[in-house]
């Protein structure tokens, strides 16, 4: 079943249940006060008349009780107190004299007078009784009648109101429940159809904007879903483009040179350049390899870090000595400062890694006579160690794009400083492996500066 009529006959069936209860409640109320108005009002006019007939009860008296009693709705019947009818103000029919048949509660009849017949839905009358006094004595009673068939054609009329009220509220509710469930289900059907869109791989999600409630934020999830979704499809298929194009250049090279290292005219000298070019295009082919595997290995959190308090100065200093020939091969300065005896847990061969792609970077992008300088700062149970170098510096536009994977600021790839953009992707994958974080600060022609922060 849709959820709008779900909902919608739920409202409907709630709102019925209240509507019959409180028009039961108010229709019996409205009859109670209704007929007790009739009652008290009768029980009024009979003490009108005992006030009269205690003053003076001489015949005259009484014709005009009976004559007064004759020209309204009520009737009036004295009788003595022996139940002889004295006066009558209309005739007496058999329903009222059976009430006046019906033995006096003398000792329990108050002065002011008691309602002896209520009944007003089965009797044809409802009737009051009061005795009335002279000289303190009791000399005889008041009856007093009305015809029930008022109050009964009050009450239907009354019924007819609450009927016609009751159905127009009905229709009204019915109505706007409808409307009502149609708008509320349809940022959920809207929804709905955008999740059905998403699980068929089709990302191109736009949602209304979204309302200020749970709904819009159920709705603001889905959309940052779609966007995320199609963020992820396009960053993969670019990924995969690039590295088939990482793929494909050696690969052109490697079977270019095999074909003409095949050439049997060829003299050996050459032959041996031709298939050491070809060697190396392999490597550089099994380092990306390696270094994918790596990432992908990183991605999936199975990259194992088995951390070991390591002192900082000779880890640095290790590192330091390995790339030391490299640096001033190329006419770079290296310098190194460490405070001694910083301990920190960390994964040494993982850390190594970070260290020596950092300082890779440094010796690939600076120029002879420049400083590249290791630095290690311990700051409030922090230590941060910076890699700084006088290189080509990075542009303002790439630098929030270098920790992306296959992202080189140089997009030609160049022999000479041809990587593959996987470095620093690794670099920050192992550094928050470990729980730290890397920020970069760069000036074009300046150079640049790693930061790493760990918690000690
Ligand atoms: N110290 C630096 N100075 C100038 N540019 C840098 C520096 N470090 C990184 N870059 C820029 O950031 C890009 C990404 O660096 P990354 O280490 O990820 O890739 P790579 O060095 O090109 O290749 P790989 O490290 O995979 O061999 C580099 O191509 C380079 O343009
Ligand atoms: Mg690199």
């Amino acid at each position: 079943m849709k959820i709008s009529i779900k909902l919608g006959l739920w409202f409907s069936l709630c709102i019925l249940l209240i509507e019959i209860i409180s028009m039961t409640f108010l229709h019996r109320n409205l009859v109670h006060s209704r007929v007790h108005q009739e009652l008290d009002s009768l029980l009024a006019k009979g003490n009108g008349h005992r006030a009269v007939l205690e003053i003076k009860s001489d015949p005259h008296t009484l014709s005009h009780i009976g004559l007064m009693g004759s020209q309204s709705d009520s009737q009036v019947v004295v009788t003595n107190t022996k139940g002889d009818i004295v006066i009558s103000s209309g005739k007496i029919t058999s329903s009222i004299e059976h009430i006046l048949n019906i033995p006096i509660p003398v000792s329990n009849l108050p002065k002011t007078g008691k309602i002896i017949q209520d009944d007003w839905k089965k009797k044809q009358f409802i009737a009051t009784l009061t005795p009335f006094y002279q000289k303190g004595q009791m000399s005889g009673y008041i009856y007093m009648f009305k015809n029930t068939d008022e109050v009964q054609k009050l009450i239907n009329q009354l019924n007819k109101h609450l009927f016609v009220a009751s159905v127009s509220i009905l229709i009204f509710v019915l109505i706007t429940v409808f409307f009502l469930s149609k708008a509320l289900t349809k940022p959920l059907i809207i929804m709905k159809e955008a999740t059905k869109k998403l699980s068929k791989g089709d990302f191109s999600v736009s949602l209304p904007k979204p309302s200020n409630d749970e709904l819009g934020e159920l709705s603001f999830s889905i959309q940052t879903l779609a966007n995320d979704l199609n963020y992820i499809k396009q960053a993969r298929n670019e990924f995969l483009a690039s590295i088939s194009h990482e793929l494909r250049t050696p690969l052109t090279y490697i079977n270019g040179y095999a074909n003409i290292a095949r050439r049997i005219n060829l003299e050996e000298k050459d032959r041996l350049q031709y298939l050491n070019i070809i060697q190396e295009e392999a490597q550089r082919v099994s380092i990306l390899l390696k270094e994918l595997f790596d990432l992908a290995k990183l991605d999936q959190n199975t990259f194992s870090i088995t951390k070991e308090k390591v002192n900082l100065d000779q880890f640095t200093k290790s590192i330091y000595e390995r790339v030391f020939p490299a640096f001033s091969n190329k006419g770079i300065k290296l310098e190194r400062s460490c405070p001694d005896n910083i301990m920190i847990d960390i994964d040494p061969i993982r850390f190594e890694q970070v260290l020596i792609n950092l300082l890779d970077n440094s010796l690939k992008y600076s120029k002879v006579s420049t400083t590249t300088f290791i630095g290690i700062l311990e700051e409030n149970e922090k230590v941060q160690i910076t890699v700084k170098d006088q290189g080509a510096g990075i542009p303002k536009d790439d630098l929030p794009h270098i920790f992306d994977r296959l992202y080189r600021v140089d997009k030609s790839r160049s022999r000479a400083t041809g990587g593959f953009g996987l470095g620093l992707a690794i670099v920050k994958q192992l550094v928050e492996a470990h729980g730290g974080e890397i920020t970069v600060e760069s000036q074009v022609g300046e150079g640049t500066s790693f930061t790493i922060i760990l918690q000690r």
